[in-house]
């Protein structure tokens, strides 16, 4: 399979391209660090991507941000760089990358655990990746015959609990949870949002 992996730097996005690339060839991109440059949150630069990316097996976006800020500071500006970047940036993912995907082939974005388990200062967080989830079951719908739309929802990555001191539970290192993004790249499902069971 050829497989464009935007994030593919990232603490998950290393893993994913390493575990995927054992067996298929990689096309890696992000905003600086990897081979082809592209903001997710920028639409241009998606299609510009796309259209030099050309035809492929799977795309795999391990990208997007959001605000992680209590409730009451969090502003009009907060929230709408989170809908812009990780949410809009990912559902741009899925809505230009639809045509430039081979028939058998799949589309996966991702979400995060925060979604279902929010945590004090998740909320802007919280609302993209369930908006998110909410989207991608939906355009699974009306994706293209044979093309499967996915999210995957990531627990904390211990690699990531360490980096800001945080202190909670569930935390898997980040090379298992790049399982997840190996089931939904070379699994049968679509319209789901997959996870470890809990
Ligand atoms: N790590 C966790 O514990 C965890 C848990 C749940 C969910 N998630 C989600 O998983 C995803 C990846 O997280 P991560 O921890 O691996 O992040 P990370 O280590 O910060 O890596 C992010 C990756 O995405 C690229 N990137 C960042 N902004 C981008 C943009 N606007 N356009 C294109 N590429 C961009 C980065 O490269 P450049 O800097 O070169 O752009 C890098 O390759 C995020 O959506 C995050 O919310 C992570």
């Amino acid at each position: 399979m050829r497989i464009l992996i935007i994030g593919a730097t990232g603490t998950l996005g290393q893993p994913v391209a390493q575990q995927l690339g054992a067996r298929h060839e990689i096309v890696a991109a992000s905003r600086s660090r990897a081979a082809l440059p592209v903001d997710l949150s920028q639409p241009a630069s998606l299609q510009q991507l796309f259209a030099k990316v050309g035809e492929v097996d799977a795309i795999v976006s391990v990208a997007g941000s959001a605000r992680m800020r209590p409730l009451a500071q969090l502003s009009d500006a907060d929230f709408q760089f989170g809908l812009e970047n990780k949410l809009m940036g990912q559902v741009n993912v899925i809505r230009y990358g639809l045509p430039h995907v081979r028939h058998g082939g799949s589309i996966t974005v991702t979400s995060g655990v925060l979604s279902h388990r929010p945590m004090p200062g998740s909320a802007a967080i919280s609302l993209v990746n369930s908006g998110l989830e909410g989207f991608a079951r939906a355009a699974a719908l009306e994706a293209p015959q044979g093309v499967r739309v996915n999210v995957v929802s990531p627990p904390w990555a211990t690699e990531t609990l360490q980096a800001y001191k945080l202190n909670l539970p569930g935390g898997r290192p980040a090379a298992e949870i790049a399982s997840l993004y190996v089931q939904a790249v070379e699994g049968h499902a679509t319209g789901s949002v997959i996870g470890f069971p809990e």
